[in-house]
């Protein structure tokens, strides 16, 4: 499809009947979350949001109401959170409600949810299978039967991919195995040394017995991504001097290509929203997110500690 919103937001308009009920995360794409509770109501879907760990509030509502689909991400944007693949396949297919993973931070490399019991998954393509930072698509994977009723709706609203875009995706993906062997391990390697820098007051990574789904994410991931969110130990104006004093990353709010990327959300990607409403979401003003690229792990780590130092 043309895009990972394409993707998404067809699969949930073409396999949720209106007026049904869908569960989703507290942390997800802004965008998925923007679908979900602005647009998805005018064809009277509703929807319940839970924390990606609180299995027992998905119990509840799948006791509660009627649930056509619950609608995740694994790991979630951008606090990495991870959601019991196999356990909420069991709980959703006993109510006869289907599950479908938004798997882009992990690629199909790092986990598998078909495999782990989940009926359907999305990928934005533009991340980490194009790889490159210069493409937008996006795909779903799942059997024929649900994929079929995607696919007829998808050609009814457009959205297919250019030709050019999906040459750029197949190109991408030659190195996809390579990509994320180095990137996996960049940032595994540098989570590990911000966490235990002064200067950074958190880090969110799966790969961190610090973080709240270590265990889970040690389960059902072979590796942990490219992706580390960490809060610097300073405000706004701090957290956007240490951005700036970064000499390797783009600034820019995407992810998975080859460059590595920095992104801090309250000026960037959450820019429009007041604090208040920003905090409801976790984002605080020194919240950063990095993604890493393929640079060498000496040149990203000496970087990364002299813009610390720098504040
Ligand atoms: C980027 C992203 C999307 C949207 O993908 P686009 O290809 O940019 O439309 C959806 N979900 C997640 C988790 C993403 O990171
Ligand atoms: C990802 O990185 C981890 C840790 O470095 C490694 O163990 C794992 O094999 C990698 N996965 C892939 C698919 O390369």
């Amino acid at each position: 499809m043309a895009s990972g919103m394409c993707a998404s937001t067809v699969l949930l308009l073409a396999l949720v009947p209106a007026g049904r009920h869908i569960v989703t995360t507290t942390d997800c794409y802004r965008k998925t979350r923007i679908f979900i509770e602005t647009i998805l109501p005018k064809m009277g879907i509703t929807a319940t949001v839970i924390d990606p760990a609180d299995i027992g509030a998905l119990e509840s509502v799948l006791n509660q109401k009627k649930v056509t689909l619950f609608f995740t991400e694994s790991p979630t944007n951008p606090f990495l959170r991870c959601v019991d693949i196999e356990l909420v396949s069991k709980l959703c297919h006993e109510k006869g409600a289907l599950v479908c993973i938004d798997g882009t931070f992990a690629t199909p490399l790092n986990q598998k949810a078909l495999a782990l019991g989940a009926d359907l998954v999305v990928h934005s393509a533009t991340k980490y299978l194009g790889g490159h930072n210069d493409v937008l698509g996006g795909c779903i994977s799942g059997p024929d039967k649900l994929v079929s009723a995607v696919r007829t709706l998808h050609h009814i609203l457009g959205g297919a991919i250019n030709p050019n875009a999906a040459y750029l995706i197949i190109r991408g993906m030659k190195t996809l195995h390579l990509r994320v062997q180095q990137q996996n391990s960049t940032a595994q390697r540098i989570a590990e040394i911000l966490e235990a820098h002064p200067k950074v007051r958190c880090v969110y990574y799966p790969d961190l017995p610090s973080h709240p789904e270590y265990h889970l994410a040690k389960r059902q991931m072979t590796g942990f991504g490219w992706v580390v969110s960490f809060e610097v130990d300073g405000d706004l104006l701090t957290t956007a001097k240490f951005v700036d004093a970064l000499k390797i990353p783009y600034i820019a709010p995407s992810f998975g290509g080859c460059e590595s990327i920095v992104d801090q959300p309250t000026i960037m990607s959450y820019w429009d929203l007041k604090e208040s409403e920003r905090a409801k979401y976790g984002i605080m003003d020194n919240l950063v997110r990095f993604s890493f690229g393929v640079e060498d792990f000496e040149d990203l780590k000496a970087d990364i500690l002299l813009a610390l130092e720098s504040i």
